[in-house]
Formats: structure tokens, C-alpha cells, sequence
């Protein structure tokens, strides 16, 4: 990754960081969750691709995989505020443990609403981890139960985060410079 080196202003979170942060979240989920029981691991794509990854093979039981698009942003940097499903799960979630596994909540849009829909089919469980969190970005109310990194309001790309669907594979996290996208 070096030819990008020059469009990232510093690195926010390294690989070891996250590393250590994703034990730490999959410890915590699993003592939340009733031991031995399966989990439904619900993917918000793209951007959490690499962190359930990661953080599946930290779990300590059985989990399988699903996968929901939902779309918040265009391709540039600003929230549009408008939030439609565009692939839905493929499994029947109801009586089920759901951990829905974001990469970063920024106004709050997304998973409010995401969390709203999937309560309606009726998960015995529904919990929500986040690795990175934009609290002061909000609009809406809205907490993970597990929470990695609360960051300040930077452009960050890397570890599944993207700008214009480039830098996802990073191995840390890293704050984009303001050139690259103004
Ligand atoms: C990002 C992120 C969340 C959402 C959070 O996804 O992965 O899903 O925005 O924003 P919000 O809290 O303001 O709703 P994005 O739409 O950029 O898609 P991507 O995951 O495919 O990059």
C-alpha cells in the first residue's frame, strides 16, 4: 500500500489495537450471549465485511454468516439521510440469537432503522456491534451494545471502511486527507 501512503494523513488505529479491540468485543459478546447457543452473524455490507471476519474466528461457538446491504451514502462523504434495503437477509431470523456486525455508526440513520425492521421478525436476540463510533456525528438516537473505538469526526478509510469503494484492505485504520476527497 505504499503508493497510497501519500493520500493518508496518519494512521488512527493500528492493526495491533484493533487486533487486541476485536478479542475484546468477541469476549464480551460471547458472555452476553447465552453459552453454547448459535448465533446469526448479520453483516451490513460493505464495510463490515473485514471486521466480522475477524471477529467471527474470536467467537468461542458456532455462528453462521448473513448478509444485508442497506444504503445511507452515496459515493462521497455526506450522508444523504435516506436509508432503503438493498439485499436483505436470506436466513428467518425469528426465535434466533442476531448480532447485526457494523464498521462504524456515524448520524445513526442506518442501524436505527435496520435494528426498527429486523425486530419486527421476532430474533429471541438482537444486539448490535460496532467497531468505530462517530458520536458526535448523530441525528439520531441511537447505542450499539458493543462498542470498539469511539473516533472524532475524521474521513477514515481502511479495515473494510472505504472512500470512492478504495482503501477497504488496510490492515488499520487511517485518516483519508482532506485532498484526496475536497
Ligand atoms: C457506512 C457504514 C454504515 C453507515 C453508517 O456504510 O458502513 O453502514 O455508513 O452511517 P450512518 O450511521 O450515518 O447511517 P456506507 O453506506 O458508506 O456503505 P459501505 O459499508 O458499503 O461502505
Amino acid at each position: 500500500m505504499n503508493e497510497l501512503d501519500h493520500q493518508l494523513e496518519k494512521i488512527l488505529i493500528t492493526e495491533d489495537e484493533i487486533k487486541k479491540k476485536v478479542q475484546e468485543l468477541a469476549d464480551e459478546i460471547d458472555t452476553a450471549f447465552p453459552p453454547g447457543e448459535e448465533i446469526i452473524m448479520i453483516c451490513i455490507l460493505r464495510g463490515a465485511v473485514v471486521f466480522m471476519a475477524d471477529l467471527a474466528r474470536c467467537l468461542e461457538r458456532q455462528v453462521t454468516f448473513d448478509f444485508m446491504d442497506v444504503s445511507s451514502y452515496g459515493s462521497g462523504t455526506v450522508t444523504s439521510g435516506v436509508v432503503r434495503i438493498i439485499k436483505d437477509l436470506e436466513e428467518d431470523i425469528s426465535g434466533k440469537n442476531v448480532l447485526i456486525v457494523e464498521d462504524i455508526i456515524d448520524t445513526g440513520l442506518t442501524l436505527k432503522y435496520v435494528v426498527k425492521v429486523l425486530k419486527t421478525r421476532k430474533p429471541a436476540r438482537l444486539k448490535v456491534v460496532t467497531l468505530l463510533d462517530k458520536p458526535e456525528r448523530r441525528v439520531t438516537e441511537f447505542k450499539a451494545d458493543f462498542n470498539g473505538f469511539a473516533i472524532p469526526d475524521m474521513f477514515v478509510v481502511g479495515y473494510g471502511l472505504d472512500y470512492a469503494q478504495k482503501y477497504r484492505n488496510l490492515p488499520y485504520i487511517a485518516v483519508l486527507k482532506a485532498s484526496v476527497y475536497s
